[in-house]
């Protein structure tokens, strides 16, 4: 079963791409930074913070493919709890079973530990980046469009917050998979990204 890796950076494309990677090969698709906003969301809703590891675990076992609809998922306090609750190795832990289970079928799946630590055999490894304020930009852009009021100096604080905690944490950090293909988003458009992703997994399988 083929199953294609894309982790990278917080805004840096990746979501996009693995969509639009998904139509055209029509493989099945899984953003898994949903699954750790799920648990986020659970918390939140419960009014229990994101460094409760007992309620963090309690909420990651609950998780359900429903889950991931939820709109509330794409918000800027959601995806600031989802980077701390995916700092716990317990929680980490209980989601595996889930993307296991998704890859075992073959398909394209998004996050930080995609090719390093939930798919290691993938047979294509993507891994995609862009300088912090492009980033900050697009998901300012983004977080408007919601109708969520926040500055860009913020947006950019908390980017680098995050990109700090998912890439230093003890378990499962950001990192770069051996052979992984790097596509640096910085000044390219949805579109380039796309055909130059395209190009590699064709090279490689297709
Ligand atoms: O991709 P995203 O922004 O939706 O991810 C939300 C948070 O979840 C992010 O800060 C890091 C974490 N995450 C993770 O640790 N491992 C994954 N495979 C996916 C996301």
């Amino acid at each position: 079963m083929t199953v294609i890796a894309i982790d990278g950076t917080f805004a840096s494309g990746k979501g996009t791409l693995g969509k639009r990677l998904a139509s055209h090969y029509k493989m099945p698709y899984l953003d898994t930074g949903k699954l750790y906003r799920a648990v986020a969301y659970k918390l939140m809703e419960t009014k229990n913070s994101p460094e409760n590891l007992v309620e963090a675990i309690n909420a990651a076992k609950e998780i359900k493919p429903e889950d991931l609809k939820i709109p509330e998922l794409k918000s800027g306090n959601v995806a600031v709890n989802a980077s701390k609750v995916a700092a716990h190795a317990e929680v980490r832990k209980e989601l595996l079973k889930f993307q296991k289970d998704f890859a075992k079928k073959g398909g394209i799946l998004d996050g930080r530990d995609i090719g390093t630590v939930i798919c290691p055999d993938a047979e294509v490894k993507l891994f995609i980046d862009a300088k912090s304020e492009i980033r900050a930009h697009r998901r300012h852009l983004e977080l408007n469009a919601n109708q969520e009021s926040i500055s860009f100096e913020t947006v950019l604080k908390q980017l680098t917050e995050r990109d700090t905690r998912d890439m230093n944490r003890k378990n499962a950090p950001l990192k770069i998979a051996a052979t992984a293909h790097i596509i640096d988003t910085t000044d390219m458009t949805a579109n380039d990204v796309f055909e130059n992703a395209r190009e590699i997994i064709d090279s490689i399988i297709f």
